[in-house]
Parts: C-alpha cells; sequence; structure tokens
C-alpha cells in the first residue's frame, strides 16, 4: 500500500520540481549520532520525493556536552555525502567538529548542506564557546541555490532572534538547525520560529516545524509538506499562534522581569481597558472575557510590560521591549491530556495588545495556547509607523484555553556579550525544564509506562493463579 501510494506520488511529482509552483520540505525531529540513522531517513525522504531534507543535532548532544559526539565528524559527513549522492536530493545537517586553534581544541557547531551529487555546497560554522579568538573557523550565514529554483538563506535558531531581519534582505526561504536553550520560555525555536515566518513573510523549515504546516504529512520519523516557492505580501499565512499540546511552558518563571497588574476579572466580564508601564514604556489593553465549563475559576492572568535588556544563554544579552497577557499558574501544566481545555473555565472574546515600540523592523506576535484550530479572522497583527515609535496592535478574538498573548519586540542597540556568562553556561547549566520536557522524553516515559504495564498484569495473572 505505502508503495502504491510512493509511486503515485512519484508519478505526480518527479521531474515536475523545476517548472513547479512549489517544492518538498522535508524535516526529522529527531536523530542519533548514527550514521545508519541518517542514510535511512535519506533513503525514506528520496521515496516520499523531498527536495530538500533538514536534520536536527544528533538527541545525544545538548549545546553544552556536545565534545562527545563530534568525534564522528568526518565520518557522518562521508555518510551523508554518499547517502545524499544516492538519493539525489538535498540534505542540510547540524553536526559538531572539533578543530585545533591557538594550541586549544574548540568545538564547532556547523550547518553542512549538501546538493544532488553529495557536494557541500554551503557551510555555516560558529565556534560553540567565542572565548578563544579563532574568528578562522567562523563563517556567516549561508546563502545557497537550488536547482528547483529557490534560493536559501541557512540559519542556526538563534539567529531568528539576535540578528535583525535586515541581514536577510531579499531571502524568502530559509533552513533552520543548530539548538539554542534559552530561558526566556517565547524565544526558545519552537515557540517563535512561527512567528517570525509569520513577520517576515517567509517559509522556514527547521525540524522545530516548518512555517506552514497546515498540510504537512508524517511518515516515521519524518514530517514533509510542499511549500510555494514565491512567498509575500499577496499570501496568507498561518495564524503564529503556538499550540501547547506538547510544549509544555513555565512562563510565571519569567514574570518577575516585567512590571505587572492582575486581570481584572470582574471588569473583563464586560470588557475593559487597561494600561501597565515599566518607566516610559507603556502598553495598552483590553479585555473581554466570558466563563465556560463547569470548573472553578483559577485563572490568575497578568498584565505584562518590559523594556530591557534579558538573558538570552550562552553569553549573549539582548534588548526586549515587550506587552503581554499571561497566566501565572506556573506550577500548572497547560498541556497534553483531553479535558485540560476546560481546566481554565475562561474564555476571551477579545484580547487587543497595544505598545509603541523602538525599531520598525522586528515586532512579533507571541501567541501560545493549549487549543489547536485558529482562522485567520481570529487573529490580526498591525505594525505601523507613529511619530518617532512603531505601533503595533495585535488582537485575538474568541479563545479558550490562552496561555500567553502579546507582542515582542527586539531592540538591537543594547545587545551585548558576556564572556564570564558565556564561560558559566558552557559549564552545564542547560534548561532542566526544556530538557525533561522534550517530546522525545515524554515519549519514553511513555513506552515505559506502557512496559510496567504489561509486567502488572502478568504478576496479577501470577498472583490470581498462586489464589
Ligand atoms: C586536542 O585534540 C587532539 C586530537 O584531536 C588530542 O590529541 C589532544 O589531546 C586534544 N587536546 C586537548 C587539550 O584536549
Ligand atoms: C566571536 O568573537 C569575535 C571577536 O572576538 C567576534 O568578531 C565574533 O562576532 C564572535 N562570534 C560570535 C558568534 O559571537
Ligand atoms: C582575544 O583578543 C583580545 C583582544 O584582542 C585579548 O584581550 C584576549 O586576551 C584574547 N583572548 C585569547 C583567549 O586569546
Ligand atoms: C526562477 O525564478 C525566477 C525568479 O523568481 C523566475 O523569473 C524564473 O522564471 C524561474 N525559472 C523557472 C525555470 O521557473
Ligand atoms: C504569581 O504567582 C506567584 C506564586 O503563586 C505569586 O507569588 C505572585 O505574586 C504572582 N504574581 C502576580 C503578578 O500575580
Ligand atoms: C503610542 O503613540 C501614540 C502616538 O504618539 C499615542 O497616541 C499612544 O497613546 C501611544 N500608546 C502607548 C501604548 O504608549
Amino acid at each position: 500500500m505505502r508503495l502504491l501510494i510512493n509511486v503515485v506520488i512519484c508519478f505526480l511529482c518527479c521531474n515536475l520540481s523545476l517548472a513547479s509552483d512549489t517544492y518538498r520540505a522535508g524535516v526529522v525531529s529527531s536523530i542519533r549520532s548514527d550514521p545508519g540513522r541518517y542514510v535511512s531517513y535519506i533513503k525514506q525522504a528520496a521515496k516520499l520525493n523531498v527536495d530538500i531534507l533538514v536534520f536536527p543535532p544528533p538527541d545525544e548532544s545538548s549545546f553544552e556536552t556536545m565534545t562527545s559526539v563530534s568525534d564522528d565528524y568526518d565520518e557522518v559527513v562521508k555518510t551523508l555525502s554518499e547517502a545524499t549522492k544516492q538519493a539525489r536530493l538535498y540534505v542540510v545537517a547540524h553536526l559538531y567538529e572539533t578543530v585545533r586553534c591557538q594550541n586549544v581544541n574548540v568545538t564547532i557547531r556547523s550547518n553542512l548542506v549538501f546538493d544532488r551529487e553529495g557536494s557541500i555546497i554551503s557551510e555555516y560554522r560558529k565556534p560553540v564557546n567565542n572565548i578563544t579568538n579563532c574568528t578562522s573557523v567562523e563563517t556567516d550565514f549561508g546563502v545557497f541555490k537550488t536547482d528547483f529554483n529557490v534560493t536559501f538563506g541557512l540559519l542556526m535558531e538563534e539567529d531568528l532572534v539576535l540578528r535583525s531581519p535586515e541581514a536577510f534582505k531579499g531571502l524568502k526561504n530559509f533552513v533552520m538547525t543548530g539548538t539554542w536553550t534559552t530561558e526566556i520560555p517565547y524565544l526558545s525555536a519552537s515557540k517563535f520560529s512561527s512567528s517570525w515566518a509569520f513577520v517576515n513573510k517567509a517559509n522556514l523549515v527547521s525540524p522545530d516545524g516548518i512555517s506552514d504546516d497546515t498540510h504537512m504529512l508524517m511518515s516515521g520519523g519524518l514530517k514533509f509538506t510542499d511549500l510555494y516557492k514565491r512567498v509575500g505580501e499577496d499570501m496568507a499565512f498561518k495564524v503564529p499562534v503556538v499550540h501547547l499540546r506538547k510544549q509544555r511552558i513555565f512562563l510565571g518563571k519569567d514574570l518577575p522581569h516585567y512590571v505587572t497588574k492582575p486581570m481584572n476579572l470582574e471588569a473583563s466580564r464586560d470588557g475593559y481597558e487597561e494600561t501597565v508601564c515599566h518607566d516610559s514604556f507603556c502598553c495598552e489593553f483590553y479585555i473581554k472575557t466570558r466563563f465556560v465549563g463547569s470548573k472553578s475559576i483559577d485563572a490568575d492572568y497578568v498584565l505584562a510590560a518590559f523594556r530591557g535588556t534579558r538573558y538570552f544563554g550562552h553569553g549573549q544579552h539582548i534588548g526586549i521591549e515587550s506587552c503581554a497577557v499571561f497566566t501565572n499558574s506556573s506550577q500548572k501544566c497547560f498541556c497534553s491530556t483531553e479535558n485540560e481545555n476546560n481546566a481554565i473555565g475562561l474564555a476571551f472574546d477579545k484580547v487587543t495588545v497595544i505598545g509603541n515600540f523602538t525599531n520598525g523592523n522586528s515586532n512579533y506576535p507571541i501567541a501560545l495556547s493549549t487549543g489547536e484550530q485558529f482562522e485567520a479572522k481570529q487573529f490580526s497583527f498591525v505594525s505601523e509607523f507613529a511619530g518617532n515609535t512603531e505601533q503595533v496592535v495585535v488582537e485575538l478574538k474568541f479563545i479558550e484555553s490562552l496561555t500567553g498573548f502579546g507582542i515582542v519586540s527586539r531592540d538591537f542597540s543594547k545587545d551585548f556579550v558576556s564572556v564570564r556568562d558565556m564561560e558559566s553556561s558552557y559549564k552545564n547549566n542547560f534548561d532542566i525544564y526544556d530538557y525533561i520536557f522534550h517530546e522525545n522524553v515524554l515519549e519514553f516515559f511513555d513506552y515505559v509506562w506502557i512496559r510496567l504495564r504489561i509486567l502488572i498484569f502478568v504478576v496479577s495473572i501470577y498472583i490470581l493463579e498462586m489464589i
């Protein structure tokens, strides 16, 4: 059956890729640093007629502990090249390599792009730890052309936040791989990439997700979809509401950074306006709510404003301006299991958040919810030059299970790097929450539980027989 489907897909798409309006992008969400695993995904992608396949960094490697997986760099590169040549597609991988520079061993994160001939056509390299002065091992982000007439920008996760969109002018298609851990929950790539693609009107293909995943298909651990080559003003973009089913997030942990006011639940039933200021930076809110379900109301929403610098991880401090409505239920899990949708017992008929931001071109909506389906008409994002600032208005209508909603803006002029923070981040302090609640780990617990249930079952039968 699967073969038949493949044959049909092949019949429909083979050799049409240059003339076609779309290309097929595939991503693998998790991989072990085992050459055999790479090969089987590449073969599978070829059967599905994927034009470009993007791998994540190997699982065993967190940003800070990857040195052990950099030993097999040469072997993995050779394997990838051969497999890519046989399968005749484009492959993007993120690998770690150790090089010697100024008499120290430096670990390099590198994004490699293989073309249909198995040749490396683009490379983007950065030292993991920039405390040595090894600029020779570093390159700028990559740009490469494909035979299906699409030019891609080659990025790592942190580029979405650290680089101004000006840097990518003219590019509309991006591939991104290479993990960055941050304690700012809504700026991790899995939460932020859909907002980035929405605002920059771009296709973004990464193991964290594909910008337009409305028609995403799954085959084994491989997800794929067709994307329009031409993206831009005239295209309808997927509403960038991040669905939190499998992604736990602890916004409460983040709240001490903001100036906050509790949301007035009484007043919000009729609809009310509120202003919250962090020094001279002010955010305006309009909130109208409605009770749903029978559960008691334990929604503790806060209205929040922030202007200043935040630590973005790995030595980087970044300038941020932000206006948002958050739940402060830091200990509660707004994720998974079926009947949590009504756990909050509160729906928003309308939430409007307005702010005036310093930077005109880096303002992003942040929308986090446990709900799944959103239509374009429920969401709006308007950014307009007003005086000497950019006025941004975001609005969400008729939504239940809202976890966070607002605007985050980047002020690049306040960014700085601290070598001391970089050194300490290198010493194994990756975010335990991001790690533990990673999808694969959840799947692992599920697996253990299923095994355990079988064991309990067998033991109970045994005990019953004894009686
Ligand atoms: C650096 O790497 C080389 C070869 O990869 C190894 O022999 C050497 O012990 C390493 N040095 C340090 C300080 O880790
Ligand atoms: C690393 O440091 C050099 C100078 O010390 C700087 O030019 C470069 O931008 C830094 N790279 C990163 C990725 O921070
Ligand atoms: C890097 O360069 C800076 C200035 O050029 C110097 O102060 C510093 O000691 C150098 N660091 C290393 C590790 O060589
Ligand atoms: C490739 O893209 C360019 C610019 O988008 C377009 O003008 C050209 O017609 C395309 N070529 C083919 C063969 O589709
Ligand atoms: C958030 O919750 C914590 C713990 O329940 C509480 O101490 C804090 O005052 C709350 N913050 C706001 C702004 O409501
Ligand atoms: C934003 O600027 C406009 C025009 O200067 C002003 O009318 C409005 O009150 C400001 N809004 C906020 C939230 O500061």
